[in-house]
């Protein structure tokens, strides 16, 4: 039984084949179209995943995609009828791009695949996110948690998995949405919707949280996690390009200028940016003012979130809880479960967002509709392609660098480690690129974090981004509590996908300080063996040769641009960058020699 799970059309496009019941193979469609959050039909992942399984379109058994296009359309029709006249415009620019494509998803699935018309199924939006959730986790029974920006209608359901089945049994509906509260603050705060959320995760722990009380103003929350926002505050429903209204202006004061450079006297001013300004205190203060607002609407965002899943728990009892949905990205908030609910185990799947609801609906239709057993568990994330042999060759030579081709593991991780002791920056591609948008070791830039300046570094070389962005610490998951306070990351999920923020231990902050937030935390990723042997094995070797189990992991792409795939794009990005030595499975490629 082979279903393809679709999603597109909204952001993150992604295709998923399962055979079986099991995960083949999947992966977002920016990573071979190369445009960032590519949201249009996914024919190249689509061909990744038949390619990869060796079967063409007429071997599917089913084609499910992620939403409910009609429903969905309703909608929109219904939420431009309300606002008329100011929806206008907005009514307009989605109708032309509903008329275009979107209504036709089964007519454009039939032409590129060559599936019958009943062969392709449609799933809920906030389902396909459950399903993402639920059948990929290791538990017979949980409550599950969907929460994002909206699907058709529902902006966050919640329910309760029981071995094939899953029953969503509570709603909240759009235009109430947490997810689009926290954008219309990203907006704000002066980033793109749909991609600025982490910056304001980022940001929020250079502030205090001082706008609680006013952003407490913009919804009702009740008890049980059903909340309501006040309308009187945003635009998102009537206007296709601002997410809040003047009366938010008139809480907030002025939003802050789009891409404005962020920097505060806790931050200081970094080298990367240039000549430090004249007017630098008043900036200071002014980006201080909104790193509070980022500050606010995270603690409330997590109140939420904890006020949810604490309702979720009162009513079904279920200590286990399946995650998923945009929200369920915001790492911060996935440790305070954790840590501040009844909730003992915690499963998110690493491609929470749209693009992971390509795999739950595949699932959805596998275990929900057709009923059958369940036998994956997914607990690693390396589904994508993987580097061709010739290909990696081919750019060793074409380079024009110093490269060479280690004739064993051992010599590839000795000289890695020797490289990394002396403070370079290496480009490190492994093996299936990851699911979901972050990087855990196979298409990641490594460097050593027990140096302090290695934050500027990066940055500097390669990232060219602002300081609130903090880099990640991937450890031993045996190691973890030598460095981090989680008890048991081996049964932690999250943290093996990075989708945890936790304290870093007191005494162990000045020996990583590449890796520790301002706040003293870190976006942890704890590696384990079976799931990422070489990467493992380099983390263990650092270890031997320093004492400290930690790498500093964040993603191999330049600012902007989707995380490399092939050799070809690995070595370019390699040669537009300060990066001193790229990897590619075992041909090391150095700058110097
Ligand atoms: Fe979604």
């Amino acid at each position: 039984m082979r279903i393809l799970g679709l999603s597109c059309y909204f952001h993150d496009a992604a295709a998923a084949l399962i055979d079986d019941g099991q995960l083949v193979a999947a992966a977002e469609e920016e990573r071979f179209s190369r445009v960032k959050h590519d949201f249009g039909f996914p024919y190249r992942a689509i061909q990744f995943c038949l390619r990869h399984a060796g079967i063409g379109g007429d071997d599917l058994d089913y084609v499910a995609f992620f939403e409910k296009p009609l429903l969905k359309f309703d909608r929109i029709l219904q939420t431009a009828f309300a606002s008329v006249p100011k929806s206008q415009v907005v009514f307009r620019k989605s109708m032309t791009a509903w008329m275009l494509d979107k209504l036709w998803v089964k007519a454009r699935i039939r032409s590129a695949l060559g599936v019958d018309a009943d062969r392709i199924l449609f799933c809920e939006h906030h389902q396909s996110h459950a399903a993402s959730a639920f059948f990929c986790s290791p538990f017979d029974d949980a409550a599950v948690l969907t929460v994002d920006g909206v699907g058709e209608w529902a902006t966050a359901t919640t329910g309760v998995g029981r071995g094939t089945s899953l029953a969503l049994d509570s709603e909240i509906r759009f235009p109430h949405s947490l997810g689009l509260l926290y954008s219309a603050f990203t907006a704000f705060l002066g980033f793109e919707v749909n991609e600025g959320e982490y910056k304001v995760m980022g940001m929020a722990p250079y502030g205090v949280p001082r706008y609680v009380d006013k952003v407490w103003k913009l919804l009702e929350l009740s008890a049980d996690g059903a909340f309501r926002l006040n309308l009187e505050y945003f635009s998102f429903q009537y206007s296709a390009t601002r997410t809040f209204s003047p009366q938010f202006e008139t809480l907030f004061g002025p939003p802050r200028a789009p891409e404005t450079p962020f920097f505060t006297d806790a931050s200081g001013y970094p080298s990367y940016f240039g000549e430090k300004p004249a007017n630098y205190a008043r900036l200071a203060a002014d980006n201080q003012h909104y790193a509070d607002i980022a500050a606010s609407i995270q603690v409330v965002t997590e109140e939420i979130l904890l006020a949810m899943v604490r309702g979720l728990h009162a009513r079904t009892g279920m200590p286990r809880v399946c995650l998923a949905g945009g929200v369920a990205l915001n790492s911060v908030a996935n440790g305070r479960i954790l840590r501040e609910t009844p909730v003992t185990e915690l499963y998110v799947q690493p491609a929470a967002g749209d693009s992971g609801a390509a795999l739950g609906a595949a699932l959805f239709v596998q275990h929900q509709v057709l009923g059958r057993p369940r036998t994956f568990v997914m607990d690693h994330a390396y589904w994508g392609a993987s580097p061709d042999p010739d290909a990696t060759r081919t750019a060793a030579t074409d380079s024009g660098l110093s490269h060479h081709e280690c004739s064993d593991e051992d010599a590839l991780i000795d000289r890695t480690v020797a490289l990394l002791e002396r403070g370079k920056v290496i480009g490190w591609v492994q093996g299936r690129f990851e699911w979901g948008p972050r990087a855990l070791g196979n298409r990641s830039i490594l460097a050593d974090p027990r140096r302090s300046e290695m934050k500027d570094i990066v940055n500097t070389k390669i990232k060219f981004r602002e300081p609130y962005r903090p880099f990640a610490p991937s450890t031993l998951v045996e190691r973890v509590r030598d460095f981090f306070e989680l008890e048991d990351a081996g049964s932690s999920y999250p943290s093996q996908f990075m989708l945890l923020v936790v304290p870093v231990r007191s005494d162990a902050r000045d020996r990583i300080p590449a890796v520790t937030h301002v706040d003293g935390s870190a976006r942890l990723q704890a590696v384990v063996q079976r799931a990422n042997p070489r990467y493992h094995r380099l983390i263990s070797a650092f270890a031997q040769a320093t004492g400290v189990p930690v790498i500093l992991n964040t993603s191999f792409n330049l600012r902007g641009e989707p995380m490399v795939n092939s050799p070809a794009e690995a070595l370019n990005t390699f040669r537009q960058s300060g990066m001193d030595a790229l990897v590619i499975d075992r041909t090391i490629i150095q700058k110097e020699n």
